[in-house]
């Protein structure tokens, strides 16, 4: 799939300020310094677009971006890049320590078809797990990006997969990505689960 254009369009405050064209709307979500804006900027295939629209201090904004692309199926949507949760609080207040803003937005956005949940393989938290089993409950089929791919080594790879696999209960069909944005490893595949969940199958 050709990405034939991606802007950023804004920053919402609130559910009101949200786009009203339409779009369907693809949500990225993961741990603060997971890797979010990098992989926005390798799928798009443009250096520095996720970061000039997310300075700190808007961390708090539903980030939008508009993007275009040359399949019929999925001739535009929406990413959006959602505030990271941070390291240092406990897995029973995720909900509250990511904002009303967050919650209310995956939980009653009707427009919102598929959603990145990016987690560092390499440190897997409870409070991803957490985080993980929330957005399945509010009906999402969450699509794991494993991220920063390129740290690991061959049997390293293979143990971060068993662990996740382990930890998260995950069934055989439940979408997992290995991907790094060095190396761009895992972007076809990740394009693939994207145009599943926007465009469905075929
Ligand atoms: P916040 O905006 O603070 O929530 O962080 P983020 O999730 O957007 O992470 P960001 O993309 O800014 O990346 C955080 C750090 O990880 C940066 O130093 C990146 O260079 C590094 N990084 C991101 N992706 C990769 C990757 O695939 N491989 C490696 N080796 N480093 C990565
Ligand atoms: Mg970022």
């Amino acid at each position: 799939m050709k990405v034939t254009a991606a802007e950023f369009l804004k920053s919402c405050a609130s559910l009101d300020q949200c786009p009203q064209e339409g779009l369907l709307e693809l949500a990225c979500v993961g741990r603060s310094n997971v890797g979010k804006s990098s992989l926005i900027n390798t799928l798009l295939n443009r250096k520095g677009l996720a970061k000039v629209s997310r300075p700190p201090g808007k961390t708090r904004l539903l980030n939008y971006f508009r993007i275009s692309t040359s399949d019929p199926a999925l001739r535009h949507f929406y990413l959006v890049d959602l505030p990271g949760y941070g390291y240092a609080k406990v897995a029973k207040t995720v909900r509250e320590e990511w904002g009303s803003l967050i919650n209310q937005y995956l939980a009653s956005q009707s427009t919102l078809r598929g959603v990145l949940f990016l987690v560092d393989g390499r440190v897997t938290q409870r409070e991803d797990e957490t985080a993980y089993q929330w957005l399945k409950g509010l009906g999402h089929r969450p699509i794991i990006v494993l991220t920063k791919m390129d740290k690991l080594k061959g049997n390293e790879r293979r143990n971060c997969l068993a662990a996740l696999q382990e930890r998260f209960q995950l069934l055989d069909d439940d979408p997992v990505i290995a991907h790094s944005s060095l190396t761009r490893e895992g972007t076809d595949a990740l394009w693939g689960a994207i145009r599943n969940a926007l465009a469905g199958p075929g």
